[in-house]
């Protein structure tokens, strides 16, 4: 059904018209010109759309336009803030944590949603919770371990 839908889109109030039914990924990139979240597997399996809503990582390619109305979607392009990066994102440039980059905006918002809900996890818990994100430059090994060096607070910021 075509409709008027509002949501909170990096923290400034943000409206589309469009068929409720169709997926957040497109409505983000296509209508709200927001790239950062990527169209990998399109089913759910890989990661590469991950945005934050009302705070937890979800599917963009999965999850229908309409169950993100009245919330709070964050995507890789407001995660950084008047301070700075975000601490993930700065571990991340300080591990060279990506090589083509395109698992990368889902990688740092995971965990970025990770820290904020369990600020110092172990090593065992960052590879769990990045478990369903693949990454096809293998830069997985990096990845986790630039979660680590942000959880331990190391480097710009911190984790608050
Ligand atoms: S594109 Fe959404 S999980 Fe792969
Ligand atoms: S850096 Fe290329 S897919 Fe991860």
């Amino acid at each position: 059904m075509i409709r008027s839908l509002s949501f909170t889109l990096n923290g400034k109030a943000a409206s589309v018209k469009t068929d409720d039914g169709r997926m957040l990924l497109w409505v983000l990139r296509h209508d709200l010109g927001l790239t950062g979240a990527k169209y990998g597997c399109g089913e759910g399996h890989c990661g590469a759309c991950t945005v934050l809503l009302d705070g937890a990582p979800v599917r963009a390619c999965s999850v229908p336009v309409k169950d993100a109305a009245g919330k709070k979607i964050v995507t890789i392009e407001g995660l950084e803030t008047r301070a700075g990066l975000h601490p993930v994102q700065d571990a991340f440039l300080r591990h060279h944590a990506f090589q083509c980059g395109y698992c990368t905006s889902g990688m740092i918002l995971a965990s970025a949603a990770l820290l904020e809900k369990t600020p110092h996890p172990s090593k065992a818990e960052i590879k769990e919770h990045l478990e369903g994100h693949l990454c096809r430059c293998g830069a997985h090994p990096r990845i986790l371990e630039a979660v680590a060096d942000a959880a331990a607070g190391k480097g710009k910021g911190g984790v608050k």
